[in-house]
């Protein structure tokens, strides 16, 4: 089994409100884009193609020198990003990690958790941890559900495929990747809607929580500080 990875950071990060790319914001001393490519690194995983935003490809290539990944210009979706992510990939991987470099903190040890799920045979493998709050379903400001929170789980990256499903669902579900309002938020999206195939869930981990906001990065800084979550 070889595995190579997407690592998505095409997006602008506009939740964040900084004037650069969410990817090439730093956390410590170093970009987002870098934290989460070093860890697919240490993860053992050779191939890693980046999506870029447009403009910034330079200087995310700059960045993520130090790791030898290689990057491509993103797309207006993240599923479209991922696409083109997937279309760059050299021939000789036969599973796919999709990652998020929002998720700068991923650890090795999960990435291990999913390609050891995959080597055991599963096609389509994701990371979930129990959801916290009491979820509603809301209509018109009134709401008209509380759902069963042990039935519930957020997703986190990497997401792990073999790599002739991820292409065949992709291809599959290509039409909705013009706008993010189409297109679907994980991969996992597009293997439940286009094929017939189970999506494991493996356990995820806090620290693979995705920086969207201001509160976001200021928590990340401090894991990082702390050195207990590397
Ligand atoms: N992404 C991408 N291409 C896009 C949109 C998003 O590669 N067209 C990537 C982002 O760079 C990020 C991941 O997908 O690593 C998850 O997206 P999100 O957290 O929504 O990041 P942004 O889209 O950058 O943030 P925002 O939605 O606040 O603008
Ligand atoms: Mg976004």
């Amino acid at each position: 089994m070889r595995a190579s990875a997407i690592l998505t950071a095409a997006g602008s990060g506009t939740r964040l409100g900084s004037a650069d790319p969410k990817a090439l914001v730093r956390l410590g001393a170093d970009p987002l884009v870098v934290h989460a490519a070093r860890r697919l690194r240490a993860a053992g995983i050779e191939e890693i193609v980046v999506t870029c935003p447009s403009g910034r490809d330079d200087d995310i290539a700059r960045a993520v020198a130090e790791v030898s990944a290689r990057c491509v210009p993103g797309g207006a979706s993240r599923q479209a990003s991922v696409a083109a992510g997937l279309a760059a990939l050299g021939p000789d991987a036969d599973v796919v990690l999709v990652h998020d470099a929002a998720r700068p903190l991923a650890s090795p040890a999960l990435i291990g958790r999913l390609l050891e799920r995959l080597a055991a045979g599963d096609r389509a493998v994701i990371p979930g941890l129990a959801v916290i709050d009491t979820i509603k379903r809301v209509s018109g400001g009134v709401v008209s559900q509380t759902l069963d929170r042990t039935e519930l789980v957020a997703v986190q990256t990497p997401q792990a495929f073999a790599r002739d499903l991820l292409v065949e669902v992709h291809a599959a579900g290509a039409a909705l990747a013009a706008a993010e309002s189409t297109a679907v938020s994980d991969d996992a999206g597009l293997v439940e809607r286009f094929s017939d195939v189970a999506v494991s869930v493996v356990a995820g981990e806090d620290q693979a929580m995705k920086i969207t906001t201001r509160v976001d990065l200021a928590l990340a800084e401090a894991m990082l500080a702390s050195g207990q979550w590397s």
